[in-house]
């Protein structure tokens, strides 16, 4: 891999030499300027990685150079080290507070001056990379599709209810989105810089489960070597998202009620009490009103979680919202294929809206999905989409001029409904001019144009 390239700006020519033969030792790239308008001139220019800034410098000094960065590059995307003569510690901590990342004294040591260099440089990569991902999941959880009524409807009560410190039941069929709100709502939240801790309420066993809330104290059994802080714990501050809820077993019901009464628990084997700032979001597809009667949930844990309930609509009763929802996943899923010109077939969206997704989002999404690996031509049709016969998918329905494109498409059409025509009134081209409100000579021309024979059956 390119090592970084670092701008070294200093007056003194003994000093340059010196840092661009250590720097240059170690692989570093260097670009050299003597004075400060000339380094910000090559911050431009040359796009370094880094800049070793010399304080004291005459023309404009190593705190100026700092104070005007900010207009030609972001300061946070260029880590800037100092150097300063013993005697001006001063300056080396106004420079920190300007931005600087680090400061070195002269003379300078070779080990701590590299070892500096590679720290800033790290933490700059660090901090991209933390940047990139982060766009990344903001941008798979902040966009929410749907204009239905519906759905608008609980999205102007999840945005309400996330400002509050209130708990959150989310409940709804699978596959309805339940998961998404709940991330949502802590993006939204005054906690959305803190963690979201999620815990997936069926995965585990009891004690695994219980082991993964409330963490362990050292000894708490064979091979708790170390205490282990739990997931609770770690949303300290945050939200935690208990999902599939509905699927908790009574005794870890009790304690976790427990927990969201006094905010406050033991670690596994542990006798001090951990206390925590938590806000709650639980989520079920469950019927807990009914597992409630049936004794399988209990009552005032029900109460405690569904302060704010929100119920997400199954896809089939948004069916407004499905054209945009369908585009959505195709645009995510041909774009991570690099097939960017993918579009469904009139066919296949007409099929796509009269199929009734028991899976909701995520059978629609994991179809599209699919339709994009499988489908060679770039248009998608009702057939990629491999829809459950079951669920009113009209694939027998098609027709195979859908996929040409539009003059052509308009070309075939135009023949099917001639040979129709001329089908239902036996040849009869007087008749079937009338049938189809032509004129007989326009309709011997269109004959003659599409080369129809006598004989010829219709396309479809
Ligand atoms: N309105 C929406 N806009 C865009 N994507 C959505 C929307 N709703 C759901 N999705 C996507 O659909 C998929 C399923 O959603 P999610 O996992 O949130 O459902 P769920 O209700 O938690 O399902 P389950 O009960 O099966 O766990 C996810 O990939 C999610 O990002
Ligand atoms: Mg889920």
């Amino acid at each position: 891999m390119m090592k970084a390239k670092i701008l070294i700006v200093d007056d003194d020519p003994d000093i340059v030499t010196m840092l661009e033969d250590r720097l240059q030792a170690s692989d570093y790239r260097t670009v050299i300027a003597q004075d400060g308008v000339q380094a910000l001139e090559l911050v431009e220019q040359e796009a370094p990685g880094l800049m070793l800034l010399d304080l004291d410098m005459p023309r404009l000094t190593g705190i100026e150079v700092l104070k005007r960065l900010p207009k030609v590059r972001p300061i946070e995307d260029l880590p800037v080290i100092v150097m300063t003569a013993h005697a001006s510690i001063d300056a080396a901590v106004e420079a920190m507070k300007t931005g600087a990342y680090d400061f070195l004294t002269k003379p300078l040591d070779n080990d701590h001056l590299l070892l500096v260099i590679r720290k800033a440089l790290e933490r700059d990569t660090l901090k991209r990379q933390v940047a990139c991902l982060k766009s990344e999941v903001d941008g798979r959880y902040a966009s929410i599709v749907g204009i239905s009524a519906k759905i608008r409807a609980v999205l102007e009560s999840a945005q309400r209810a996330a400002k509050s410190d209130a708990s959150v039941l989310l409940l709804g069929e699978s596959g309805t989105g339940k998961e998404l709100f709940a991330r949502s709502i802590h993006q939204w939240s005054p906690r959305q810089a803190m963690p979201l801790v999620v815990i997936n309420c069926v995965a585990l066993t009891e004690t695994l489960l219980e082991n993964e809330l409330f963490g362990h104290e050292r000894g708490a059994f064979t091979g708790a070597d170390r205490l282990q802080k739990g997931k609770l714990e770690m949303a300290d501050g945050g939200t935690i998202f208990l999902d599939e809820i509905g699927d908790m077993s009574l005794p870890l019901q009790a304690k976790l009620l427990r927990v969201l009464q006094d905010r406050e628990f033991h670690r596994v084997g542990g006798t001090r009490l951990v206390s925590i700032n938590i806000r709650v979001i639980a989520a079920t597809n469950k019927d807990l009103r009914q597992a409630v009667k049936t004794g399988e949930f209990r009552e005032d844990l029900f109460f405690r979680l569904n302060v704010i309930s929100l119920t997400l609509p199954p896809l089939r009763e948004r069916s407004d919202d499905l054209p945009a929802l369908a585009k959505f996943f195709l645009n995510r899923h041909a774009r991570d294929a690099k097939r960017p010109g993918m579009m469904f077939s009139p066919a296949a969206m007409e099929a796509m809206s009269r199929y009734h997704w028991p899976g909701n989002i995520r059978e629609l999404e994991n179809a599209v999905a699919r339709s994009v690996v499988l489908n060679q031509s770039d248009i998608i049709e009702p057939d990629m989409l491999s829809l459950d016969a079951t669920g009113h998918s009209s694939a027998g329905e098609r027709l195979p001029y859908f996929s040409l494109p539009y003059h052509e498409s308009m070309k075939e059409h135009t023949r099917t409904l001639i040979l129709l025509a001329l089908r239902e009134e036996s040849g009869n081209q007087t008749k079937a001019a009338a049938r189809l409100g032509l004129q007989r000579t326009y309709l011997a021309r269109l004959i003659k144009q599409y080369d129809i024979g006598p004989d010829q059956n219709p396309t479809p």
